[in-house]
């Protein structure tokens, strides 16, 4: 059942290829240099491995930021079929200034399984623990998806920490945390990064709050291949994608649910740290014996089983 096993090592050198190519612009303050190089990178590597894969998520178009199409048909065309999202460098800001939390990130499943988004840049995201799948309704005030997930993952609502993009859109939400006592890690950029780190229970216990949709459906296989539980619901941000989204008759009301988001257990979610994270370190360049070397940490998860791994890698050049 599980096809994309033969696809873990070979992806894994995707991301690191990509970390590799735009670990010199780590602080540099040039973003769109740095997403350029990672983007070339991806595809060079990615046309290197035997599948069929086709580019669902390529991320950047909400930006203008250099990106993989939508659409864009990659490898050698021979071995599995499978739908790929992407994200060369998730957290350019965070890239660009060399602050925490910005990773390379692919996820892969089988072909026709992840939700195309299309006119929507903009999702609504919950994303909880394993221990709380099946247990929130995503339609609930958030007091009471905060009492749900406290009792889930048995702790006090004071001691629950939730994830959440510092935009202006989440001053509501923040407050309605801070209402109920519980706790709020506010970050300016990486909500994929929120995500896992909930998924992983790895320093927050939930991800609420509007990220980009591609940032979503990435999460959404992170939470899948490890059990956990994901909502997502169209929340159009920019004037015309509003319209475009009216025009297409987007439902921007109803979450969507994981299995929804993505449609299968055969999942790889990968992600190669650049600047120094909580659940993967960043690149190291540095210089021994035998010369110059990058090296770079990546995570993986696979399948529906919660297995998760950690490859360091060190590259001479
Ligand atoms: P980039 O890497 O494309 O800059 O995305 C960073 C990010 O913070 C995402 O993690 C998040 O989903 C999205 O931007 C939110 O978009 P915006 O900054 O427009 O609110």
């Amino acid at each position: 059942m599980f096809e994309l096993t033969s696809l873990k090592i070979p992806l894994v050198g995707v991301t690191e290829s990509a970390a590799r190519a735009c670990a010199p612009f780590i602080g540099s303050g040039k973003k769109d240099e740095g997403d350029g190089m990672a983007v070339d990178a991806m595809r060079s590597a990615l046309n290197q491995i035997e599948m069929a894969g086709t580019i669902v998520i390529g991320e950047g178009a909400k930006d203008d930021a250099p990106m993989l199409f939508d659409g864009e048909i990659v490898g050698t065309g021979q071995g599995p079929k499978i739908d790929i999202a992407v994200d060369p460098i998730e957290g350019t800001n965070l890239f660009a200034t060399d602050a925490p939390g910005s990773i390379c990130t692919l996820a892969a499943a089988p072909a026709g399984t992840m939700y195309r988004p299309g006119v929507c840049f903009y999702m609504d995201k919950q994303v909880y623990p394993r221990s709380a799948r099946g247990r929130i309704d995503p339609q609930a005030p958030v007091r009471d998806r905060l009492a749900a997930l406290a009792d889930a993952v048995n702790k006090d609502i004071g001691d629950i920490k939730v994830f959440v993009l510092s935009k202006p859109r989440h001053e509501r939400l923040v407050s309605e945390i801070y209402g109920v006592g519980a706790k709020v890690r506010l970050v300016s950029d990486g909500d994929v990064n929120g995500a896992v780190m909930a998924i992983l229970n790895q320093g927050v216990d939930a991800l609420f709050g509007i990220g980009g949709t591609p940032e979503g459906i990435v999460s959404a296989c992170a939470a899948r291949a490890m059990g956990a539980e994901m909502f997502g619901r169209m929340a159009p941000q920019k004037t015309e994608e509003v319209q475009a989204c009216r025009t297409e008759g987007v439902d921007t009301e109803n979450w969507l649910d994981r299995d929804t988001l993505i449609g299968s257990d055969d999942i790889l979610f990968l992600a190669s740290g650049l600047t120094r994270g909580d659940y993967v370190d960043g690149v190291v360049m540095g210089r021994d014996a035998t010369g110059h070397f990058i090296a770079t940490d990546t995570i993986v998860i696979a399948g529906a089983n919660g297995n998760v791994r950690r490859i360091r890698t060190s590259v001479h050049q």
